[in-house]
């Protein structure tokens, strides 16, 4: 049996996820154990601070990025302890990271994940595998999303023309046309949970999110703030596109609603507006881009939001919404199992993007290997 682990953090920073799979063939693989190891207070607010205000002292950013990387290790270790496994059994770890900063619209273009992986391996003396987004990047790409390779191998079927959806806190979209002659497109559509979690923490002393999207229910949608929320050039920029927590945070909200406070809004109005652009983005992109699609499944931390879910319903009666459990894989692990994936595709040196979606020039090898202790 080979076995490999998964690990990813999202923008929407409220833990580590991480997943143990045992690859079968190429895909489909099984997973054998998975867990979210929620952010030690500090470590979250530090990476928080940095990803939302982009300044840091250099000696900061080099502690946070190892404090991550022990976090990760601790959090993998513990997942290995509650099986039989032993980290000699463990192929490799695909750590995915942190993404603190994604400039994928520049000349010299990068993307910046920490939690590092010399610690990672060190620390659990299992090969690991990092830096997944650059290799494409240096050749055109968005370096973003990387998981519809996965999507597509685990998903696609001749019999429905299907979208996959992951709402973290930013939103992609993966479309998986039944026909293999088709090409399969994906890109973030803008924000997911992020400014769901940022508004509502703000107004509820701190807390993580709005749980099942019942304060934004008790809320009406404004629908000039929505079609001024709606206006942002991201939102028609051509695919590929990606984006990140850096773009669309409180800030971001802060500076439409000063131009919006003629409107006396109220928060829990404000709240339901936002859910409303997750999810009209969401199901304009579908409808732009996969418009013949039938089933759309949802995975990420929105699919347990049933107000945006039912939206979400709403916005595309032609089609059914449902989650990627409909599909075997229960929404939470559904990106820590594509890194697991993109994993065993680097150690087979094999490609882990797909052109047609991030932009880059061809398909490539992805990733740094950071050896165990035992390679001979
Ligand atoms: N029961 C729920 N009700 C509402 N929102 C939820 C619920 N469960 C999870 N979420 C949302 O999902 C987010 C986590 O989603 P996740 O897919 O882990 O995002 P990321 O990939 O950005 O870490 C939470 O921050 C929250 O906004
Ligand atoms: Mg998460």
């Amino acid at each position: 049996m080979t076995y490999y682990i998964g690990v990813m953090s999202g923008t929407s920073l409220d833990g580590i996820d991480v997943v143990i799979i045992e690859q079968q063939t190429a895909i489909p693989s099984k997973l054998i154990a998975a867990q979210t190891y929620p952010f030690e207070v500090n470590l979250r607010l530090g990476l928080q601070q940095l990803i939302e205000t982009q300044q840091c002292e250099l000696k900061r950013f080099g502690e946070l990025d190892i404090a991550l990387g022990k976090a990760i290790a601790t959090a993998i270790n513990k997942l290995i302890a509650t099986t039989t496994l032993t980290a000699t059994d463990i192929a490799a770890i695909g750590s995915h990271g942190q993404t603190v900063f994604h400039l994928p619209d520049s000349q010299n273009a990068f993307s910046l994940q920490i939690g590092n992986p010399n610690v990672i391996a060190e620390f659990t003396n299992i090969t690991t595998i990092a830096d997944f987004r650059q290799r494409d990047m240096v050749l055109g790409g968005q370096g973003a999303p990387l998981v519809p390779a996965f999507h597509q191998g685990l998903f696609q079927t001749a019999e429905q023309n299907r979208v996959i959806v992951n709402i973290g806190g930013i939103s992609n979209v993966t479309t998986l046309p039944s026909s293999t002659e088709q090409t399969v497109l994906g890109f973030d559509t803008g924000p997911g949970n992020a400014l769901l979690d940022a508004w509502f923490s703000r107004h509820h002393d701190g807390q993580a999110y709005d749980y099942d999207g019942l304060w934004a229910s008790s809320g009406n949608v404004n629908q000039q703030l929505l079609n001024i929320l709606l206006e942002d050039s991201y939102f028609k920029q051509a695919i590929p596109k990606s984006t990140g927590r850096e773009y669309f945070h409180l800030n971001w909200l802060d500076h439409i609603l000063e131009k919006c406070a003629h409107l006396a809004l109220l928060p829990q109005d404000i709240q339901a507006s936002l859910v409303s652009l997750t999810v009209q983005t969401i199901a304009a992109d579908i409808q732009r881009y996969a418009d013949n699609s039938t089933a759309i499944y949802v995975c990420g931390g929105g699919a347990h939001n049933s107000y945006l879910m039912q939206q979400l319903q709403q916005a595309l009666p032609n089609k059914a919404v449902l989650t990627t459990s409909e599909l075997g894989l229960a929404p939470d692990w559904v990106e820590a199992c594509a890194f697991a994936w993109l994993a065993s595709q680097t150690l087979a040196n094999k490609s882990g993007n797909l052109p047609a979606v991030t932009g880059a020039s061809k398909a490539t090898v992805l990733g740094g290997i950071y050896s165990s202790n035992d390679a001979s």
